[in-house]
């Protein structure tokens, strides 16, 4: 088959497709590989590179998408508004596609075109998924960079010292939402040496944040039916969410730095933190929102700006992974060949089994029919389980934690 890797259209997107040494294994396998001149220059991936390996480099992306049977996007569709022009007959695209965002007349158009069009984004957590699941091996960058762009911008050291000038007090850190993302920054400010906390509404993730060395800050919540078997959370009632503001404003204003990750998939971010909180933080402390693009888990954030809300600084950054994007293309690439292996039969033609729950989750359009239930159902979950607070006692003894605790402990 011939596999298409156009250049990507979204704004600062410098993340490709597929890169070199994934292209080699393809082209070794019996595949074709064509790439658009410069698709990789923004991951350091020159044409030259491409060429060296066996690809063919044409003149822009419209001549692959003529070309190719297989497309390789990093973002595309609704994750960007694009338009599905470019789209053959019969052609399959793989990519993060946005599938809360098409357009109905674009999933119309791609059905009418028989395009086959798979969304990474579903792809479904379980083992046999994971070396395919893009979300989670970008989320997990966008967590890193997130702790990076925090200790590069507080004006304080991370790591407790004991130097003869004194002692430095470790910078305290709070990361709410425990899942890839948020697992990775505390991962990371530990490694760094801070004070840092989790939390999340799913207290399964409770021992995954102590085994990194960092503290779980629980709150007084009815966190019953909060998460899926998946590992996502679930979308609860206005009054959960009014009782976790609640009692983080006993939490958030002793922290200097607070990165959040609070996701509900295919829908808005919840608002967590108010403005309110962040004026009650010390002048200097960082706020790094990875929310922002659905809406922000913080009232002051703006998706892909960073304002300064009462001397704190509040970042609201859309596309972290992009800042390493040589490492994220080439772990994308991984995805996207694992994913290819497991949609191809032996002899390398593509096999549509809809009896594999990867392929059955992921697909959008084939054959002219729109056949994805997931997008559909995602905004019309009820909301359930309202939270109720008794007393702010579990909120204000982290906290109090929080002040106590002079050292941080480096992650293993
Ligand atoms: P995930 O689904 O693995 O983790 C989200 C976590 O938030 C879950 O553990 C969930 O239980 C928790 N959560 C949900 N509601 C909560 C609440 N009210 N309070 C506390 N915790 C709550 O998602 P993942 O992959 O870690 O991504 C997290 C977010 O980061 C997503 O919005 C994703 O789009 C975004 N992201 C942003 C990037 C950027 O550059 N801005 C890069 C990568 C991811």
């Amino acid at each position: 088959m011939k596999i298409g890797v156009p250049t990507e259209t979204a704004d600062g997107e410098k993340r490709v497709a597929l890169v070199p040494d994934a292209a080699a294994e393809l082209i070794e396998d019996g595949h074709e590989v064509v790439v658009a001149a410069g698709a990789g220059e923004g991951a350091t991936f020159s044409d030259d590179d491409y060429e060296a390996v066996g690809c063919e480099v044409l003149a822009d992306r419209e001549a692959v998408f003529e070309a190719a049977d297989i497309v390789f996007q990093v973002q595309a569709l609704g994750s960007v508004g694009e338009d599905v022009d470019p789209y053959t007959d019969g052609q399959v695209v793989v990519g993060l596609l946005g599938p809360y965002d098409v357009a109905d007349e674009q999933l119309e158009t791609l059905a009418d075109r028989s395009v086959s069009a798979f969304s990474l984004e579903l792809i479904p957590r379980i083992s046999r998924a994971q070396s395919m699941d893009a979300l989670s091996s970008q989320a997990s960058l966008g967590g890193y960079q997130a702790t990076l762009m925090a200790a590069e911008e507080l004006p304080k050291m991370f790591p407790m010292e004991m130097t003869a000038a004194g002692t430095i007090r470790p910078a305290k850190v709070l990361v709410i939402g425990a899942g890839v993302a948020g697992l990775k920054a505390i991962s990371t400010a530990e490694r760094l040496g801070s004070d840092t906390k989790g939390h999340d509404v799913r207290l399964e993730v409770k021992q995954e944040v102590e085994s990194l060395g960092a503290d779980f800050v629980e709150l007084d919540l009815e966190t019953e039916g909060s998460g899926d078997e998946e590992g996502y959370a679930v979308e609860m009632g206005e009054e959960f969410y009014a009782a976790q503001r609640e009692q983080m404003e006993n939490v958030v204003p002793r922290m200097d730095v607070l990165i959040t990750t609070a996701a509900i998939p295919g829908r808005p971010a919840p608002e967590i933190i108010t403005s309110g909180m962040i004026e009650d933080m010390d002048e200097g402390s960082v706020v790094v929102d990875l929310a922002a693009a659905t809406g922000g888990n913080c009232e002051p954030t703006e998706a892909g700006e960073t304002v300064v809300h009462d001397g704190v600084t509040v970042h609201g950054p859309t596309n972290l992974p992009s800042k390493v994007a040589n490492t994220a293309s080439d772990q994308y690439a991984n995805n996207l060949q694992n994913f290819l292996a497991n949609l191809t039969d032996e002899e390398g033609e593509l096999d549509f089994d809809f009896e594999d729950e990867i392929i059955d989750s992921t697909l959008l359009t084939h054959d002219g029919t729109i056949r994805n239930p997931h997008i559909d159902d995602s905004g019309d979950e009820d909301e359930t389980d309202d939270g109720e607070t008794d007393d702010d006692a579990t909120a204000d003894e982290s906290a109090a934690d929080a002040d106590d605790e002079e050292g941080a402990t480096d992650a293993a």
